[in-house]
């Protein structure tokens, strides 16, 4: 799919297949989701464009290449989003936080939001929206929806496990905002859970089911 991107690096794909497993334990899949993200967050910082700086090492001036341009910005959708942005942050540790509080109508899958805070100057900054699962789409749509309103324009998404409904829907309503997955899976069921999935990442990660 356009603007798609699975991570195939086999690292990824192992670790994706421990979140799988129901018998993982919470204390394995909390630490496996911050490994993964760690390693998605390596992949979609990829093209980060750099500028030569002037140092000193302790043998001599030299010049050596540093990130350009302003800090990025991690957007975790919560709940589950949280744990992926500890993960991007063991990364890139000066990244900026915004907190987009949207849950799933259980009945319309609708997403409703209920807290969202970012950086004034998100216009000037890339941010990454992370949310371990794109099911329907219609969070993350409406996490897009409200950081482009609230002025940023260099979007791109983050995920752990994509639906192709999902992945098409969220391409289709932002073909501006590519997305990053560890792994693709085809179907959603009825109760929007991706097929075969992981199960309920907020749940798995802090154990409340
Ligand atoms: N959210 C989850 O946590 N799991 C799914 O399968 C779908 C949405």
């Amino acid at each position: 799919m356009d603007g798609l991107t699975i991570v195939q690096h086999p690292l990824v794909q192992h670790k994706l297949t421990i979140l799988r497993d129901r018998n993982s334990s919470t204390q394995l899949f909390r630490s496996v989701v911050r490994e993964i993200a760690t390693l998605l967050c390596y992949e979609v910082t990829r093209d980060l464009p750099t500028a030569p700086v002037t140092i000193e090492t302790p043998i001599a001036v030299a010049e050596a290449p540093a990130i350009k341009g302003k800090k990025l910005v991690f957007a975790p959708i919560l709940r589950a989003g949280l744990q992926m942005a500890e993960g991007m942050l063991d990364l890139v540790p000066s990244a900026r936080v915004a907190h987009i509080g949207l849950y799933r109508d259980p009945l319309s899958l609708e997403a409703v939001e209920y807290y969202f805070k970012t950086p004034e100057d998100c216009a000037e900054r890339l941010v990454i929206v992370v949310d371990p699962m794109l099911a329907t789409g219609h969070t993350a749509i409406a996490a897009v929806d409200r950081l482009k309103e609230a002025g940023a324009c260099d979007l791109r998404f983050v995920c752990m496990l994509a639906a192709r409904p999902g992945a098409e829907a969220l391409r289709a309503a932002h073909p501006d905002v590519p997305i990053w997955a560890a792994g693709l899976d085809e179907q959603l069921d009825d109760h929007g859970y991706i097929v075969p999935g992981l199960g309920d990442a907020g749940d798995r990660i802090y154990g409340t089911r």
